[in-house]
């Protein structure tokens, strides 16, 4: 357990101690500014370079901007909507692709039937802990929030439905916060811009910019409705995706059946990271997909390379292919979609990018990027609760927050200019003082001829 976990503990034993009253932290929770979460699916990282987001740019130059996050493998919606509300890798927290099959018990997910608590039940999103120390959270559409996980939803929540509109939802999130204190943590989803960067693919640049000039629209509501309802000075705001996008083609198809014989497998998953379940003999299959594209690669589950962190799980079928970025797989037949994501985590084109605002964040300060990971430890150092085991670190991003000493990178440059001086002036006195010495005494000279035979006693080899 290491220090910061340590701190939560007792910070979070001190909470539930004063508050023995009312039960367990209900009565604390009132101290702590509430978090919300938002989410934009598939906004690439460098859509803000290239689109202009007026309400965005007010939101984090009075705030934090990391540029960049490295999300986990597969860059997928639901494997990376649990990561950022658990700190785990897709291994470790079981939602590991948007089609998954898991053979101890002969279960199939999909995005059309993703209920089944079984499926979420190998990790606890923060809602859940929060609620277990008393406190309240709320979730509009975000994946999880309206289903019975660890035997509880969040609080309050929407039942998942693609036609409620962003302000419905925001309108449903700014009410739970102000009429009930102890809502603590609130998680707002909205499917755009993966949709339009799907449909068009994201080079298509009319399209995006009519669905990113929405989605900025979207967070100038959003700080609009906070300012409104008070809660904007004293709310800790995160926006934040789960994945990038990127432009597909009719050019860069692989076509499977061309490989294997349908009938040698079950097709669990597609594109562009594709789950077979072999019917025949592994390596038959195996090798006839090693050899079937230079655009995609094939892995036997033992073989997936570590840093995808994405092998230690039953879900994960005995041969994943990884096709190479904007390359798409199909059984057989034509493309389905202009852009796609899913692929290496590596890849700059799969990131998202994440903003923070609020009492607890810098102001106009950035970072290059983080691990999407570490969003998790720092949402529950907001909280005040302690964190669960996870892949996170929460020095990775604690520089964000006001309340930690970090030192900035002018204070670094002028340090280490500092020890140079002091360093080059001691040489240079050291070498004024030997010059004025007599060089011809060598108090050391037994000490190297001791250590000389020591080197000769074979004893010490
Ligand atoms: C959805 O999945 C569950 C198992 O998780 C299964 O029992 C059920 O039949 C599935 N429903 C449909 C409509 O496929
Ligand atoms: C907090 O109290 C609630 C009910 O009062 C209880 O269900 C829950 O288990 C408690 N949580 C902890 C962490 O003690
Ligand atoms: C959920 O509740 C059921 C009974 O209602 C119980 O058998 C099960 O152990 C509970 N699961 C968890 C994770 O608490
Ligand atoms: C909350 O969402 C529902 C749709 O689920 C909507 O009808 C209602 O108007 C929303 N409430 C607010 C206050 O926006
Ligand atoms: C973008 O999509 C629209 C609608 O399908 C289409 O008319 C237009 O030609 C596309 N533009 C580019 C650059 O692909
Ligand atoms: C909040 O509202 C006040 C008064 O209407 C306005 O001056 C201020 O600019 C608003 N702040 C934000 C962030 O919208
Ligand atoms: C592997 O490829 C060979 C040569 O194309 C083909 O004859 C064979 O049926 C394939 N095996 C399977 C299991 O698809
Ligand atoms: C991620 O965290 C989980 C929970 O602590 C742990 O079991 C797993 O080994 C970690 N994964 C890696 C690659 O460290
Ligand atoms: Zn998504």
């Amino acid at each position: 357990m290491n220090l910061k976990a340590v701190l939560c503990v007792l910070a979070a034993c001190f909470q539930s101690a004063i508050s023995l009253k009312t039960g367990n932290g209900t009565e604390t929770a009132r101290d702590l500014p509430p978090l919300l979460l938002v989410s934009f699916d598939g906004f690439r990282a460098d859509y803000l370079n290239k689109y202009s987001f007026p309400n965005l740019q007010k939101f984090y130059s009075d705030g934090v901007l990391i540029k960049q996050l490295t999300n986990v493998f597969t860059t997928k919606t639901f494997p990376n909507h649990y990561s950022l509300v658990t700190g785990l890798y897709a291994e470790s927290h079981g939602m590991l692709a948007s089609r998954m099959y898991d053979p101890r018990v002969k279960k199939i997910f999909t995005l059309q039937n993703d209920s089944d608590p079984f499926w979420w039940n190998e990790a606890t999103p923060i809602w859940v802990s929060l609620q277990k120390w008393g406190y309240k959270s709320a979730g509009a559409m975000w994946p999880g929030t309206d289903l019975q996980i660890q035997n509880q939803t969040s609080s309050y929540f929407l039942k998942y439905d693609s036609k409620v509109s962003f302000k419905e939802r925001l309108g449903n999130i700014t009410k739970w916060l102000t009429e009930d204190d102890s809502v603590k943590f609130a998680a707002l989803y909205w499917e755009e811009p993966d949709h339009t960067g799907h449909k068009y693919g994201p080079e298509n640049t009319t399209e995006m910019a009519r669905a990113l000039k929405e989605v900025d629209d979207h967070v100038g509501l959003l700080m609009e409705q906070l300012n409104q309802t008070g809660l904007w000075e004293r709310i800790n705001v995160i926006i934040t995706s789960d994945h990038g996008m990127v432009q597909c083609s009719q050019d860069r198809l692989i076509q499977l059946n061309k490989c294997v014989n349908p009938s040698s497998y079950v097709l669990v998953d597609l594109t562009p990271v594709t789950a077979i379940l072999p019917l025949t003999e592994v390596s038959v299959l195996y090798k006839n997909l090693s050899n079937c594209n230079v655009h995609m690669k094939a892995y036997l589950k033992a073989a997936i390379p570590d840093r995808l962190h994405y092998r230690n799980n039953e879900r994960i079928q005995p041969i994943i292919l990884v096709a190479d970025e904007g390359w798409t797989v199909v059984q057989q037949g034509n493309l389905k979609r202009l852009g796609d994501h899913g692929y290496d985590n590596s890849l700059p084109s799969m990131h998202p990018f994440l903003a923070a605002h609020g009492p607890a964040f810098r102001k106009d300060y950035w970072m290059n990027s983080i691990n999407s990971v570490d969003l998790y430890p720092l949402m529950c150092h907001l909280l005040g609760i302690p964190e669960l085991p996870n892949n996170g670190s929460f020095s990775a991003v604690h520089c964000v927050l006001v309340s930690e000493k970090c030192p900035d990178l002018g204070v670094i440059v002028g340090m280490v200019i500092g020890v140079l001086i002091v360093l080059s002036t001691i040489t240079f006195l050291f070498r004024l003082m030997k010059n004025r010495e007599p060089s011809t005494s060598r108090p050391f000279a037994r000490l190297e001829l001791q250590e000389d035979d020591d080197d000769d006693d074979p004893m010490l080899e």
